[in-house]
């Protein structure tokens, strides 16, 4: 599995900078990521981000151990479940997001990615981000996490008393990444540039 990437799918719910640093800690702890990442992804990538996507993109591609594909590309080899990937992160999932997966519409790539992640039994974690959460996305949730997928809100640790956003932003990629079996436990041994407390 060593050379296989983990999915990252980037939707359009708030938190773009839990995207960018579940990519840099991958990246830098040697874990091949491909990613994609819808439009309203890059929309609120633009009103949360100071790095534009596009250098972001550029950063991550220097690592060589990176690739992306148009989240309209259904042809891309993570589309089919002939190519074997260590599972699938959204981060952060909109609504929109679980909806679609919980409803089997693999209409884009990231919803067909995590289709394939269900279907291939692979981990599929959903990073959901909204708030509050209502009826519709609490079943869609409900029903996902009765596949075995898993639903890892962002929501701080408060009992270790995070003095800044970076520290509920690591807390959350750690725990991606031990629900993505990629550490085996908290606190993991993983950095990733941008943390600055
Ligand atoms: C700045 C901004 C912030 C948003 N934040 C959220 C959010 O936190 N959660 C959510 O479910 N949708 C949020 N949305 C709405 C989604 O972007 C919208 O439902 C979109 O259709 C989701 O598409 P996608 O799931 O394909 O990315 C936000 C939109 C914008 C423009």
């Amino acid at each position: 599995m060593g050379n296989k990437p983990v999915v990252v799918g980037i939707s359009g719910a708030s938190g773009s900078m839990m995207a960018s640093a579940t990519i840099d800690c991958m990246l830098s702890n040697g874990i091949p990521v491909a990613a994609t990442a819808s439009s309203a992804a890059r929309m609120v990538w633009k009103d949360e981000m100071d790095e534009s996507f596009g250098e972001s993109l550029e950063r991550w591609d220097d690592s060589g151990i990176f690739s992306y594909y148009a989240v309209g590309d259904l042809a891309a080899p993570i589309s089919s479940g002939t190519f074997v990937t260590r599972g699938m992160v959204v981060v952060p999932c909109s609504m929109g997001t679980v909806a679609a997966i919980d409803q089997g519409l693999a209409d884009n790539l990231i919803r067909r990615v995590a289709d394939v992640c269900i279907k291939e039994k692979r981990r599929l974690v959903l990073v959901p981000r909204e708030t509050p959460l209502n009826a519709i996305h609490l079943e869609n949730l409900a029903s996902l996490a009765r596949l075995g997928v898993t639903v890892l809100p962002p929501h701080p640790a408060f009992y270790l008393n995070p003095s800044s956003i970076n520290d509920v932003v690591e807390f959350v990629v750690q725990r991606i990444l031990l629900a993505l079996e990629l550490i085996d436990e908290l606190p993991g041994k993983l950095t990733y540039s941008g943390h600055s407390s």
